[in-house]
């Protein structure tokens, strides 16, 4: 993939143990490591889970990670204005950001004009759903209004018994998402916490797998306007094919229709979906 623009995402959700972390450490180093793309992660949990996780893996020269955790929880003009110029001087020197963060509703959803790609992870437990619909209808004015960055949702954790679950059914959701394919539950999450990325040093099956996921998150940057150079877009690979079909598929569904929602293994990569009532 070639990206024409900065590629700038915002992985978040107000959930603990959700997988942003692990999602932003692997998703940086797949860039960095995969796609040779100067790639930053920019840490603002007290923790710097994320950033520790870069930090302590093998260095690798086109990875570098930042963490810069209290600054956005002042919840005042002056955090959130620190903290998007801290976004922007990191992306300055970078083709892809990423930025971890713990939601919370003093940030204010001012701060998503930043960012393309917002990625939740989310996993299909009810409690977790409610949750993360919970945060979209907060956040549902900086994902709805124009030049507004794509949401993604992105399902982690998930059993092998809830692969045929529509839990993801998109009426249920208050803003239009792109959907990315699960990531599974899996021990190697925790195996290479913070010792090595799921790229690099996973099982196999598991290294394929959130390697599809990576790839359809690069897909999701197909949506963002100037961000993917125009052969990275349709007739290219089955994958992509795929995409662009179930997109117009999406599209073109009748407003109160189920929008395509395959069950999980059949997802190819990425799919638009928009809640009926929007
Ligand atoms: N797909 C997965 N399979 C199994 N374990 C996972 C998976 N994704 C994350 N985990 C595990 O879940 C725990 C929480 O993950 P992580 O720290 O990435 O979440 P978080 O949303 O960043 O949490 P926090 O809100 O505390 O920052 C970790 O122990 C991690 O190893
Ligand atoms: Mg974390």
């Amino acid at each position: 993939m070639l990206l024409s623009k900065k590629l700038k995402i915002l992985v978040t959700n107000q959930k603990g143990g959700v997988g942003k972390s692990s999602l932003s450490a692997n998703l940086a180093a797949y860039f960095a490591i995969e796609k040779d793309q100067q790639t930053v992660l920019v840490d603002f949990d007290r923790q710097a889970t994320s950033s520790q996780w870069v930090v302590h893996a093998k260095p690798h020269p086109k990875l570098r990670a930042e963490s810069v955790s209290q600054v956005i929880h002042g919840g005042n003009r002056l955090s959130l204005f620190t903290a998007r110029s801290t976004i922007r001087d990191a992306a300055s020197k970078a083709d892809v950001l990423i930025t971890d963060i713990t939601w919370s509703p003093v940030i204010g959803p001012d701060i998503l004009d930043v960012f393309d790609l917002v990625l939740v992870p989310t996993s299909l437990s009810e409690l977790e759903l409610l949750s993360t619909i919970g945060l979209l209808r907060d956040l549902r004015m900086g994902l709805t209004k124009s030049g507004a960055p794509k949401l993604v949702l992105c399902p982690n954790k998930v059993h092998p018994f809830q692969r045929k679950f529509n839990a993801m059914a998109a009426q249920r959701f208050p803003v239009p998402f792109l959907l990315a394919p699960p990531i599974t539950q899996s021990k190697e999450f925790e195996v290479h916490y913070q010792k090595d990325f799921i790229i690099r040093a996973g099982e196999p099956e598991v290294q394929t797998r959130f390697r599809q996921f990576c790839q359809a998150i690069e897909q999701a940057a197909a949506f963002v306007p100037n961000t993917l150079s125009a052969n990275a877009k349709p007739a290219g690979t089955p994958a992509t094919e795929a995409m662009r079909v179930l997109h117009e598929r999406t599209q073109n569904a009748p407003a109160n229709s189920p929008v395509v929602q395959p069950a999980f293994e059949q997802i190819p990569s990425i799919i638009r979906a928009k809640p009926a009532n929007f």
